[in-house]
């Protein structure tokens, strides 16, 4: 088959990067917003554009929202019991929620309003579709750029607190992931992610029919 053009390298190396971000190298402004040049060119129903980007740099802010991430992270590690080939990533989400104050950048992706209580499949797949697409432009504009990061959401079950500390309107305002940016650890190779072929996971015409 034709391969596209367009990056399937990059499509297919970026991947969650925790461990090997560095901790000590600033991320530039410049960088940051390059990138998220790119994020806004996702999709979003009816060209609606919700994104809104909030980069916490302030060592102070930041470790408030490490604080609420740390929380966040082990209650939802409390309500699993982990499959074998999960532990590699479980001690790597350790390590980013205990370093977290320490990444340059935390990228807080938010979108203009809040599903209902009552939210249909449509509303969610509208309010979110709208949104994660952008998250992931960034995610591999970031790559590109040689700096690395990490879909975020577990300090979401403070969405409340973290929005009064960054004076984020809870009600007209959801947070929706947030990203720790830093630049990649030197030496750090492009290996892709660990994922099911295509052809397990795809059936034709009828469920169940690979
Ligand atoms: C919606 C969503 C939420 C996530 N939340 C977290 C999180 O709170 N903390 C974390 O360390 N990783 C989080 N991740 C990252 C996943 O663990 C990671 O994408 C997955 O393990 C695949 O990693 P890989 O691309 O490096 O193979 C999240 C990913 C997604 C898509």
């Amino acid at each position: 088959m034709a391969r596209s053009s367009m990056g399937n390298d990059l499509l297919t190396t970026t991947r969650a990067f925790r461990r090997r971000l560095d901790l000590t190298r600033p991320v530039a402004r410049q960088d940051l917003l390059d990138c998220l040049d790119v994020a806004v060119h996702a999709p979003s129903g009816t060209n609606r554009q919700p994104w809104r980007f909030l980069v916490v740099e302030d060592p102070d802010i930041k470790q408030r929202i490490a604080d609420y991430y740390r929380k966040g992270f082990s209650a939802y590690l409390s309500a699993r019991t982990p499959r074998p080939d999960q532990l590699g990533d479980l001690a790597s989400g350790r390590y980013l929620a205990a370093h977290l104050p320490e990444v340059p950048a935390l990228v807080v992706v938010c979108s203009l309003g809040r599903p209902p209580a009552d939210a249909t499949a449509l509303h969610l797949a509208s309010f979110y579709g709208s949104i994660y697409p952008a998250v992931w432009n960034f995610m591999l504009a970031l790559h590109d750029h040689g700096l690395g990061s990490t879909m975020t959401t577990a300090h979401l079950l403070y969405e409340r607190e973290i929005a009064d500390l960054l004076g984020i309107p809870f009600d007209q305002v959801t947070q929706v992931a947030m990203l720790p940016v830093a630049h990649l650890l030197p030496g750090t190779t492009a290996q892709g992610p660990r994922r099911t072929p295509a052809a397990d996971v795809t059936m034709w015409n009828k469920w169940g029919e690979q």
